[in-house]
């Protein structure tokens, strides 16, 4: 039998990590569904059509997912994001993931209420804004690229504000989800929450 951890939150809030952690720790497979979002984006900054970019994503274009990690990336994946058919294209390979023996965690904006309704557990990860900014200012710094706080808060709340208006799936925390607020969690901290969650839970 599956068993699907659902994890969603804005950016940054820290569910990259925890779904990682998580999985480790159980043993559970793990999907970064943003990636998938990320690489459709990349192929319409390429000059794809949005709709065609997403129904022929392939194992390839996830290959590095460290490449998908530019600010200007994550912005073409929250404009594609808000398509219908895009969506629509992304969501047999979700399931799919979810449904694997030995259990998975999937990662993203809707997947507790969308992608894995019957998830046997869910969490929704979040924190202020500002602290979102600071810990995505680092990862942006760590990696190379040049940036400052107000602009990267900016993004940060233009990205959650698309996110949570679109019409088709917005980022919501799903019925049954548990809110973690990780703005005074140390990640450590952030972890063992999660991972007493899903013990709780299972
Ligand atoms: O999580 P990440 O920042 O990589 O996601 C990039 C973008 O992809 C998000 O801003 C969101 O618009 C979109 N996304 C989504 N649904 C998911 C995962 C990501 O709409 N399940």
């Amino acid at each position: 039998m599956s068993f699907t951890v659902a994890i969603d939150g804005p950016a940054a809030a820290g569910k990259g990590t925890i779904a990682r952690a998580v999985a480790a720790h159980f043993g559970f497979a793990h999907l970064d569904t943003g990636l998938l979002y990320r690489a459709v984006g990349r192929r319409v900054l390429a000059g794809e059509v949005p709709v065609d970019a997403a129904q022929e994503l392939a194992p390839g274009d996830l290959a590095n997912p460290d490449a998908l990690r530019s600010a200007a990336i994550a912005d073409a994946a929250s404009r594609v994001a808000v398509i219908p058919e895009v969506r629509a294209a992304l969501v047999d390979f979700q399931r799919a993931f979810a449904a694997r023996t030995g259990g998975a965690v999937l990662d993203g904006r809707d997947i507790g209420t969308v992608i894995c309704p019957e998830a046997a557990v869910k969490l929704f990860v979040t924190a202020s804004a500002e602290v979102r900014a600071l810990r995505r200012l680092n990862e942006l710094r760590a990696a190379g690229h040049d940036t400052d706080f107000e602009t990267v808060l900016a993004d940060v709340r233009l990205r959650d504000a698309r996110d949570a208006e679109r019409a088709i799936a917005p980022m919501i925390a799903a019925e049954r989800a548990v809110i973690l607020d990780t703005s005074k969690m140390s990640i450590a901290e952030a972890v063992a929450a999660a991972i007493a969650v899903v013990e709780a839970r299972g």
